[in-house]
């Protein structure tokens, strides 16, 4: 192979493995005017992991605050036993639910406990009855909303904690709206979820509104993405693979060169 047609190669794939560690790029780049932070998430840079318990903190978070209106329709019970939830756990959590069934041998509907292969079950049959319990705004599912929103993780944080309890002056409040910071427009429908203690964490981390907003992200970010760390991981290998590669090829290329004068 010519010399630069090689390093063309190389460079391709080079760049592949980098879309490979990088993902989402530009997400939180793209933040551009609105207003809320960067923040230092565990998950993010090419060697980036789930922190194990933020998970479960974050899970305990969505359970026993966002649950109540936001759906997460594309996790399973069982996918909780990926994140180190024993299958005991998982089952209980799962147990905890109602779903419908059927027909059984009547012909009849019935419900029974959700079991490990049920998705994750929502709060309302179904939208309207959502906007129904909540002024008419509709609690969107949270399973992508990591990667649906423009700053992702960044973003999820900064509105989850960028309530404040007065409007500024000047800024005229519609009905049933609350100021919020972050939120493009600054009124949005979600009353302020997470306060101090909200929850009580199992593991006695206090539970400041910082501390659960970046749990419950956390949580969320996984949802979004579960394959991210086998993303990463193979990104890191097509790196070393490619570069490996190159050492090997510029080595014979030399080789090969040193007798043709
Ligand atoms: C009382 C019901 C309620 C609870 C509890 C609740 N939310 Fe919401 N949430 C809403 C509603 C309603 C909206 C739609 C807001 C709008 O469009 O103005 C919303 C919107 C959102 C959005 C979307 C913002 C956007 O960019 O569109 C996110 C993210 C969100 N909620 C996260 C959470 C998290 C995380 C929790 C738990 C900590 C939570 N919510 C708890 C009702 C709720």
């Amino acid at each position: 192979m010519k010399m630069h047609r090689f390093l063309f190669v190389a460079a391709f794939a080079a760049a592949m493995a980098a879309g490979l560690l990088f993902g989402n790029f530009g997400s939180a780049k793209a933040s551009g005017d609105l207003a809320f932070e960067h923040q230092e998430w565990t998950f993010n840079g090419i060697f980036g992991r789930f922190d194990r318990a933020a998970l479960r903190r974050g899970h305990q978070v969505y359970q026993e605050v966002c649950s109540s209106c936001h759906g997460l329709s594309l996790v399973a019970y069982r996918n909780l036993m990926d994140i180190d939830f024993s299958e005991e756990e998982a089952k209980e959590i799962a147990a905890e639910n109602e779903v419908e069934d059927g027909p059984n041998n009547e012909g009849e509907m019935f419900t029974r406990p959700a079991k490990l292969s049920d998705r994750f079950v929502a709060p309302f049959p179904n939208e309207q009855a959502a906007r129904y319990s909540n002024n008419g705004a509709y609690p969107p599912d949270l399973s992508l909303m990591v990667k649906a929103r423009k700053g992702g993780a960044d973003y999820l944080y900064g509105v989850l904690t960028g309530y404040e309890d007065e409007a500024p002056e000047g800024v005229e409040m519609m009905d049933g709206m609350y100021f919020n910071h972050s939120f493009p427009g600054h009124q949005i429908a979600m009353p302020q979820p997470i306060y101090e203690d909200s929850v009580e964490y199992e593991d006695g981390t206090p539970a400041t509104v910082a501390q659960m907003s970046k749990d419950v992200t956390t949580f969320l970010a996984w949802t979004a993405e579960p394959e991210l760390e086998e993303r990463k991981s193979l990104g890191i290998k097509v790196l070393i693979f490619v570069l490996l590669l190159t050492a090997l090829l510029y080595a014979v290329k030399r080789r090969i060169w040193s007798k043709l004068h």
